[in-house]
């Protein structure tokens, strides 16, 4: 925890691949007053994701790790986890999977957002298939991460009706303005009873 002129935060890392439109809301909370989390550090295994230029606009420290090896990224941000006293991990976009051993040194402490409705539809090209499957609903999940992918314990969820026109850009849009929402929600929520 960090001390803000007498008001404990809670330190948060967000892993990041891409745009970092979840990390850009959940500075947006982390900013607000009575916010009980601050972003103390972004880390990108992509050294081109859009959303590491939320680093710069708002003097939050990162670390970008290049490497397909996730071994060797995990290696190269243990060190900088602890340093900075690392409360939560929250992966936002991130695109790799975390090894067995890290996610155990963490255990607890690492959570996601997914964009569907799990336990249905895990993994990649979720809106594609939920809309081949002809679903009347898909969302979002903030979840716990655990060994198996998207598995683990849901925190929260958000429902979201599929319209007679959607395609995966349509619905990925309107599901990621909930995500917007969701994560900031599930994180308070988590952390209130940390
Ligand atoms: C989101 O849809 C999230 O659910 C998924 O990847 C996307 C990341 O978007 N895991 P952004 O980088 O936060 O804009």
């Amino acid at each position: 925890m960090k001390k803000l002129i007498g008001i404990k935060k809670f330190k948060i890392a967000i892993f990041i691949s891409g745009n970092g439109s979840n990390l850009k809301k959940l500075i947006d909370h982390s900013l607000k007053r009575n916010s009980i989390f601050h972003i103390n550090l972004i880390v990108s295994n992509n050294p081109k994701a859009k959303g590491l230029i939320f680093a710069k606009k708002f003097n939050i420290k990162k670390k970008v790790v290049y490497s397909s090896n996730i071994n060797i990224f995990e290696k190269k941000i243990i060190s900088i986890l602890n340093k900075e006293k690392i409360d939560l991990i929250c992966l936002a976009g991130f695109m790799a999977i975390l090894s067995n051993n890290f996610i155990k040194k963490f255990k607890g402490k690492i959570i996601n957002i997914h964009p569907s409705l799990l336990p249905k539809y895990k993994g990649l090209n979720t809106h594609q298939r939920v809309i081949d499957n002809k679903e009347k609903y898909s969302g979002c999940t903030v979840h716990y991460v655990n060994s198996k992918l998207d598995s683990g314990k849901i925190i929260l969820q958000k429902k979201v009706r599929i319209l007679k026109n959607d395609n995966k850009k349509s619905l990925g849009k309107r599901i990621l303005k909930h995500e917007h929402i969701l994560y900031p929600k599930a994180l308070n929520k988590i952390l209130s009873n940390f």
